[in-house]
């Protein structure tokens, strides 16, 4: 449950929908499910099984495992470049979480009622040419994390969050309703399901790749962590699918609530990472209950956020306060401040950095493929590699006590040859 909760955040509600619009619709999806059904679960699988057989934090499970296999303590690394990874994926998902914050108070002043679709655009897009408002809530987003792990609070939090991913799930379900009754719903549908490779690139593969990665929370150590807690009962295998399952359908209700309206209000697909601010506010201003289902949407989807925040500054600390020996609420501080100021980068990418470009990117674009591009999918190839070829089979039979050889083999070729062979063939393709 408590992994469920760290799959489901922003990465379905938000990010799910807009790289889904930017990259063509049906082909991406399509793309993407096949991405998270034979290379992000497998590898999803990997993570929870390596996370189990070390059972410490990230970092010293890796160089366990590592060694009881016989193999070199120095894939401790791969426990400390998923720290790294969330890092910078936490600099930005902090600025979104904290437009979420800044519209739970928007939807429910009842800002959205009685104005038109365009209006209601103009409204985000003021709010995103403000970079005090952006540093405001984005602070206050960073403030609340760091004050729930410097004081180590978050069992109750966790206890929280669990109730918030059902809710999470009937409000979206309530929004794909609401969706169903527009002119727009099949032209949505259609956009979402019909696949049309003609204009598909390489490049969205890997942003489907990578994506299936992100929104898994594969490869950010997180995983490793929730296997260390999972009990020797627990089946590796159902546990990842239950999680997988329920990440994919999130995100395709969020698809489904969200691209009637943009083909009902005439938007356009491919606005990037404020759609989702874009759109859903015109359903909260039109349909009755608006006001209230909308703050409550944006509440719980800030909680959704701070379960994930949480979750990825803990493994920083952890592993700071083992290796330096400094105080847990020093080590917050610092990490939570220097993610802080990695986040102002992307921040200011929305308004007065966003035409500073490296290569065509902006700063948050670059932080953003450093993440999902490179760093993402470089800690899944490794950890695929490592579950594959480094570690015996003995120990990773033995840990995922699989009811079925078959299950079993099929686990272990996807695992060694065919993601690490997808990752690499993906990149390199991107390279030439
Ligand atoms: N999967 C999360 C989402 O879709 C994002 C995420 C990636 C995450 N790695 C994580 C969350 C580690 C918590 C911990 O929003």
């Amino acid at each position: 449950m408590a992994a469920t909760g760290s799959a489901v955040g922003l990465g379905n509600i938000w990010k799910f929908p807009y790289v889904a619009g930017e990259n063509g619709g049906g082909a991406f999806v399509l793309v993407y499910l096949g991405c998270v059904a034979l290379i992000g679960l497998p590898v999803l699988m990997a993570e929870i099984m390596l996370g189990r057989r070390g059972g410490r934090s990230p970092v010293n499970s890796m160089a366990r495992v590592a060694v009881e296999s016989g193999r070199s303590e120095r894939w401790f690394l791969l426990g400390l470049l998923g720290i790294i990874t969330s890092f910078f994926l936490l600099s930005f998902y902090s600025v979104i979480a904290g437009w979420s914050a800044a519209y739970i108070f928007q939807t429910a002043s009842g800002a959205f009622r009685d104005i038109s679709a365009l209006q209601i655009v103009e409204l985000f897009d003021d709010f995103l040419a403000s970079p005090w408002r952006l540093t405001f809530w984005h602070s206050v987003f960073m403030l609340i994390t760091i004050t729930v792990v410097s004081f180590g609070l978050h069992r109750g939090l966790e206890r929280t969050i669990r109730v918030l991913v059902p809710g999470l799930f009937l409000i979206l379900i309530i929004l794909v309703l609401y969706s169903a009754s527009t002119p727009g719903f099949m032209e949505g549908v259609r956009f979402l399901f019909k696949p049309d490779f003609s204009e598909f690139s390489g490049q969205a593969f890997l942003v489907a790749l990578g994506h299936a990665f992100f929104t898994l929370s594969v490869a950010t150590a997180s995983m490793l962590i929730y296997g260390a807690y999972l009990q020797r009962s627990a089946s590796i295998a159902s546990t990842s699918v239950t999680i997988a399952f329920l990440d994919t359908l999130s995100a395709i209700l969020a698809g489904l609530a969200i691209f009637p309206i943009v083909f009902t209000y005439a938007l356009v697909p491919d606005v990037g990472p404020t759609l989702v601010f874009k759109s859903l506010p015109i359903a909260f201003g039109a349909m009755p209950g608006g006001s209230f289902f909308g703050s409550l949407f944006f509440l719980l989807l800030l909680f959704a956020a701070l379960g994930s925040s949480i979750s990825m500054v803990e493994p920083m600390v952890a592993w700071i306060t083992e290796r330096w020996k400094i105080s847990r609420p020093k080590a917050t501080w610092l990490t939570g401040g220097l993610i802080w100021l990695f986040g102002v980068g992307s921040l200011l990418s929305f308004n007065i950095w966003q035409e500073k470009r490296l290569l065509g990117w902006n700063y948050y674009e670059i932080v953003d493929a450093l993440v999902s591009l490179l760093l993402l999918p470089l800690g899944a190839l490794l950890l695929a590699v490592f579950a594959g070829w480094f570690m015996t089979r003995q120990a990773s039979e033995d840990e995922l006590a699989m009811p079925n050889k078959r299950l079993y083999q099929s686990w272990r070729f996807l695992v060694r040859y065919v993601a690490p062979l997808a990752v690499l063939v993906i990149v390199i393709s991107l390279l030439r």
